[in-house]
């Protein structure tokens, strides 16, 4: 029974089709977010795919979120494999961003060979050189929401470097001309 104000609102948006969700979708393109490249490597297959839902769900124990189509090859890989790294993409790096995302491209190694990386020591998965950061995951959940999964993992391990970073807005890629508010608190600063 659609009872309450909150179900008979939601009853109605979704009578009108597409209405809500077009509009929806124009204002979540409106949430900027960062750009990662997520490793991972299992039984020797390497893969990565570009991710920009990826968002921190908490301090203690130190856990991210990552939102992926539910046909993404990484997920699957991920799941097999347990643990991943996340590259965080900085302003520099938007041709990777794109590379990335090219669906039917290489597989395995090949995905890499234009690109400088190392091996995470406790993932197994490439590290991009001149990322702005680097963590390395344990798979904690892999729940299916939707269309997508949302992975959730442990940061184990991570790296942090200095720049501007790569930013998904509003259906493109962006990329320095951040302006720096100070409106840190002393416990913020690094
Ligand atoms: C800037 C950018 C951000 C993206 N963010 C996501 C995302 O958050 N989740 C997702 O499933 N795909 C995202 N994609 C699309 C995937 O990278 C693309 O579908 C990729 O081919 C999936 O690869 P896979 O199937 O090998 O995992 C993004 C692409 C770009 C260019």
């Amino acid at each position: 029974m659609n009872s309450t104000p909150a179900a008979a609102a939601v009853a109605t948006a979704r009578g009108v089709p597409g209405a809500g969700s077009e509009a929806g979708r124009r204002a979540l393109r409106r949430f900027a977010s960062g750009v990662t490249v997520l490793t991972v490597n299992h039984d020797g297959v390497r893969h990565g795919t570009t991710v920009s839902a990826v968002v921190a769900i908490s301090r203690e124990p130190l856990l991210l979120g990552a939102c992926l189509r539910s046909s993404s090859a990484f997920t699957a890989l991920a799941r097999e494999a347990g643990v991943f790294s996340v590259n965080v993409l900085s302003s520099e790096q938007a041709s990777l961003a794109r590379q990335f995302a090219v669906p039917g491209r290489h597989r395995g190694d090949a995905q890499f060979a234009d690109v400088k990386w190392t091996t995470d020591n406790m993932t197994g998965a490439p590290l991009i050189d001149g990322c702005l950061a680097h963590m390395a995951c344990a798979l904690t959940g892999d729940q299916e929401i939707g269309d997508h999964h949302l992975l959730t993992a442990e940061v184990l391990a991570g790296d942090a470097g200095q720049g501007a970073p790569l930013l998904a807005f509003a259906g493109q890629l962006w990329h320095e001309g951040l302006a720096a508010l100070d409106t840190r608190t002393p416990e913020d600063k690094e």
